[in-house]
């Protein structure tokens, strides 16, 4: 199991007395986490959770898991943000982004209630057209517009094509142990439920049934995840010089502080590219409040050295990059010698097309440190679920820990709310009637 950082490429931009200055910092930010004396600490189960879960409800997340494949040749997971980013994000690291189109014996997975667009969801209908279906519908709040309106359409699809009784077999619902509309439905229509814990967040939620259960769907083996993640658990505790997770935070708020407001997350596997888009949310709603946080952005290479390339060589330096650098493809392709070389491509030959990837790799970075953009680098050996289930928990904890050190509650999200009430406003949600008359004035209606 490895995740390791490398700073070795941050030399030009960040030295030891800079690091040794911060520490403190972080060692208080980290003593504030373990304490649960800081801001937002009623949100801190994801803390415990790789080794402090409901292992009754883990093996019935199996049992469903078991069931929907041997019943179902879809399943929909329905749900947006927290609730469904981290399932995906594992899905396509683990399996790959076209896991849909893999000859395999699980389901295909498609994911709804993510966006409001009725052509995504009208092609995700046609999809499901004749064949079997289940749905894991998602929500913390059971509340949210997105999911509980995509909901609202495929409940109806289940029940017409198996039946109130037969969709007890196929409607699985992710919610509230207690509260909302969705554990309410569920009770009622006698669906089975899994629990996000009151004390985890939406976005730390991928290691409870949220992430567990699309998950385990997709084959993957959900021990190994959470084994993974209660030995990050472990090696994070240590102290700040044996601990590249604190390090990690250190110098994301040392290079903050230097003028880079923009983190990108750069990869150089496309099967990662979900995982960034968690990564966004895990830290742009952790730390982009109170006029302050680095955003966070994300590339994939050698894919947008053909787009971003340009900017990050040579436009504002107001970057630095994270470099996941998975060391061992999961395939390679070995690349054969072409007697003519009409293409001249001969001197890439006689080796794994991994070699030229990997060259990239050092080529872009030697590149663009040239270039004033500093680099983070994070080394896994390979991808697999331990690797994985350790590197959800290394940026959950540094997310933590670098969001206390910026001086924010990483817990919270109120910046979520402004979009909403304006929507319901504008859609008429009884209650939103002054609000609806002034919105509409300033749209000129
Ligand atoms: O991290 C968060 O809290 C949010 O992104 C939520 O996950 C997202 O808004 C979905 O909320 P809910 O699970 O209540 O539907």
């Amino acid at each position: 199991m490895s995740l390791k950082l490398n700073s070795k490429y941050l030399k030009n931009f960040v030295n030891e007395n800079e690091l040794d200055g911060i520490k403190a910092q972080v060692e208080t930010a980290a003593k504030v986490l373990h304490d649960k004396t800081g801001q937002g600490s009623d949100f801190l189960g994801w803390l415990d959770l790789p080794v402090d879960y409901d292992k009754d409800e883990f093996e019935r997340i199996k049992a469903a898991a078991a069931k929907i494949q041997s019943n179902s040749e879809v399943l929909i997971v329905i749900g947006i943000g927290g609730s469904y980013l981290g399932a995906r994000a594992a899905i396509e690291l683990l399996k790959s982004p076209m896991y849909n189109n893999l000859k395999k014996d699980t389901p295909d997975i498609y994911y709804v209630g993510n966006n409001i667009n009725p052509t995504y969801l009208s092609e995700i209908l046609s999809i499901c057209d004749g064949r079997d279906i289940a749905v894991n519908v998602i929500s913390k709040s059971g509340t949210t517009t997105e999911p509980a309106l995509a909901f609202r359409i495929f409940k109806k699809l289940v029940e017409d094509k198996y039946g109130k009784e037969g969709a007890k077999d196929r409607i699985f619902c992710t919610t509230d142990k207690a509260r909302g509309t969705l554990k309410e439905l569920a009770d009622t229509e006698g669906y089975e439920t899994f629990v996000i814990p009151d004390d985890v967040g939406g976005r730390f939620s991928v290691l409870t049934a949220v992430g567990l259960l699309p998950i385990a769907v997709a084959g993957c083996d959900i021990d190994a995840l959470m084994g993974g993640a209660a030995k990050a658990r472990e090696d994070f505790m240590a102290d700040f010089d044996n601990n590249d997770c604190y390090k990690y935070a250190a110098l994301r708020n040392i290079l903050y502080r230097k003028g880079k407001s923009v983190e990108l997350m750069v990869s150089y596997d496309p099967s990662f590219c979900m995982m960034s888009e968690w990564y966004k949310q895990l830290f742009g709603e952790s730390e982009g409040k109170d006029n302050k946080g680095i955003l966070p952005d994300s590339v994939v290479f050698s894919t947008d050295l053909h787009s971003m390339g340009q900017f990050i060589q040579e436009g504002s330096r107001i970057m630095f990059e994270t470099v996941v650098d998975i060391k061992k493809p999961k395939q390679d392709i070995f690349l054969e010698n072409d007697k003519e070389n009409l293409d001249g491509l001969n001197f890439l030959t006689n080796q794994n097309m991994s070699v030229v990837n990997r060259r990239a790799l050092e080529g872009t970075i030697l590149a663009h440190t040239e270039g004033g953009v500093p680099n983070i680098i994070l080394e896994m050996d390979e991808i697999n679920e331990d690797n994985l289930g350790y590197m959800i928990y290394f940026f959950e904890k540094a997310c933590a820990v670098s969001g206390y050190v910026l001086g924010v509650n990483p817990f919270n999200q109120p910046g979520v709310e402004s979009y909403k009430s304006n929507m319901f406003a504008l859609l008429g949600k009884p209650g939103y009637e002054d609000k609806k008359a002034a919105l509409e004035e300033k749209l000129g209606r």
